[in-house]
């Protein structure tokens, strides 16, 4: 398959409009994987995306990192439509944070290594020295996710949690106008968790961070600070939009097939299936 391509717009860009999807979809094998999804992510947003597993979210992210090209519809991305020439600039603007990455970074990578390689679009330290300017941005990065503490530590001694981190700030280095983080939080105890959903919420906050989309099944591990929220099942957009409007009961038992509960305090916000009715409590 050819790389994923970029031209530029024909008309001028919307410079706040970070993602603009119509009619987007990803098709592999003759199956949708993701779509036909309309989708607009300006500046200052703060998205979640929800849905269950395999429900499209990575190809969701995928497309909007400019790793995959659209198989139908039109997808704009920092003002680029993906289509026709070749993207590295485009991807030099965007921070991501997966599974895919995390798995693809050799253990005995050093922390400081692996967030300033980020500038070069490289795993793996590949020039003999960085610039000072390099390493003080990976230090003030690792400082902004609590992390700097492990600036000297190889990757592949790092806990769940710090690895976590340390690809959140590696997602920041380069100063990217958009942050896709896929599932930060999986596999985090509820001290890792609570600690990577306040330090989301800072950065949800900081009008200088970039516009964030997060991933997850849960909506515990939504930080208050979050604006949006779309929610996926088996490729197609249940509901969209703020999340004050959209993050409800009903959409999330539509979108996990099952009747879900949801409360919320203090901005953040927990849910539970439905207890059958009639159904006898386990007894202590
Ligand atoms: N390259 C591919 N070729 C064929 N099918 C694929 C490919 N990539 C993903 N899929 C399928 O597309 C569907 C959506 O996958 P995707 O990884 O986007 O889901 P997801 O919502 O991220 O799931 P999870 O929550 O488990 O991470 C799945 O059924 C998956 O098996
Ligand atoms: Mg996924």
């Amino acid at each position: 398959m050819s790389e994923p391509v970029a031209s530029s717009s024909a008309a001028a860009p919307d410079q706040d409009l970070l993602i603009d999807f119509s009619g987007v979809r990803l098709v592999r094998d003759g199956r949708t994987l993701v779509g036909p999804v309309d989708w607009r992510v300006e500046l200052d947003e703060r998205w979640v995306v929800l849905g269950p597993n395999g429900a499209g979210k990575t190809s969701l992210m995928r497309l909007a990192a400019a790793q995959v090209f659209p198989s139908a519809g039109e997808a704009h991305i920092l003002g680029e439509v993906l289509g026709k020439t070749v993207v590295q600039d485009l991807t030099a603007r965007i921070g991501v944070s997966t599974a895919a990455l995390a798995a693809r970074i050799p253990e005995d990578e050093l922390v400081t290594d692996l967030v300033v390689s980020a500038g070069y679009a490289v795993l793996g330290r590949w020039r003999e020295r960085y610039d000072e300017v390099d390493i003080s941005r990976a230090v003030d990065v690792l400082e902004s996710m609590g992390a700097e503490h492990l600036a000297n530590r190889r990757f592949g001694t790092l806990s769940e949690g710090e690895r976590k981190r340390v690809l959140i700030a590696r997602a920041l280095m380069t100063d990217p106008e958009l942050m896709l983080l896929d599932e930060p939080a999986a596999g985090l105890d509820l001290g890792g968790r609570e600690e990577l959903v306040a330090r989301l919420d800072v950065l949800a906050h900081d009008p200088d961070a970039p516009a964030t989309v997060l991933v997850t099944h849960h909506v515990e591990e939504i930080p208050p600070g979050f604006t949006h929220a779309m929610m996926l099942k088996e490729g197609a957009v249940v509901t969209q939009g703020l999340i004050s409007d959209v993050l409800t009961a009903e959409a999330l038992s539509e979108t996990f097939s099952q009747r879900i509960l949801l409360e919320e305090a203090d901005g953040r916000y927990f849910a539970r299936r439905a207890s059958r009715p009639g159904r006898r409590r386990l007894q202590a």
